[in-house]
């Protein structure tokens, strides 16, 4: 029987309507429900779909990045895909934060796809960006299209100031859509941070014409 190999990408189909999505990431096959709103715009329902960004940095942080043993912690992380996959790769523990209406839902993304012995390496918080956490610093901060409201780049710099310790490096994906996501790497530049963006080689090569960005930020030192 021929095999075929999973692809990401399937030209006669818009997986962003099914209820339930299958990703491959090496040995491991991952459910993850979607939930469908009438109303999804830039402040609404937003996080009960995967991205592609989120998809782009999972592969990311499955092939690439530094993340066995570390502490991670997602901000934004709606449908958990990417931190299911930091946990998959070998994090210590993994943060899966986000706004209180969607913890449920990363809940149960996070019980689908990791057995009831690991599921205490991954813990849901809410985190709204901006407010003072009581979360220790962790060692990798991951975010997928987190960067599209530049009225809360602010808060997004002030979190990664309670969350990054001296060594901690963040990684975020965004697809470039003319909302002055940019000004993050500015206002991040002037704010404690540098911010270095990685070669889109980097990426998977199925989304090597469309503008995503990934940027990996430090603290200053
Ligand atoms: C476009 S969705 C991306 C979801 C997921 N990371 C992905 O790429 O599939 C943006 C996410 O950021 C979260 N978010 C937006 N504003 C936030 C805030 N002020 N504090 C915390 N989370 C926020 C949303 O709830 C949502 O889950």
């Amino acid at each position: 029987m021929e095999m075929t190999k999973w692809q990401f990408r399937n030209p006669y189909h818009d997986p962003r309507q099914d209820t339930e999505r299958t990703f491959v990431f090496g040995p491991h096959t991952l459910k993850i429900k979607q939930q469908h709103w009438d109303k999804v715009d830039l402040h609404h329902n937003t996080g009960y779909i995967v991205w592609d960004g989120a998809y782009l940095l999972a592969r990311f942080i499955f092939e690439r990045a530094e993340i066995q043993g570390k502490r991670c912690l997602e901000l934004g992380a709606g449908n958990g895909l990417v931190s299911i996959v930091a946990h998959y790769r070998g994090a210590k523990n993994v943060a899966a934060t986000d706004m209180s209406e969607y913890l449920n839902f990363l809940r149960y993304n996070i019980a689908q796809n990791v057995s009831s012995e690991q599921q205490s390496s991954i813990d849901v918080y809410e985190l709204l960006w901006g407010t003072t956490t009581n979360i220790n610093p962790v060692d990798v901060v991951l975010g997928s299209e987190i960067l599209y409201l530049s009225e809360q780049h602010e808060g997004l710099i002030k979190t990664l100031q309670q969350l990054m310790h001296a060594q901690s490096v963040a990684y975020f994906i965004y697809k470039e859509r003319r909302l002055n996501e940019h000004q993050f790497t500015q206002m991040a530049n002037s704010n404690g941070f540098t911010v270095r963006e990685i070669p889109k080689s980097a990426l998977d090569a199925e989304f090597a014409d469309e503008p995503y960005h990934l940027l990996k930020v430090t603290k200053k030192n």
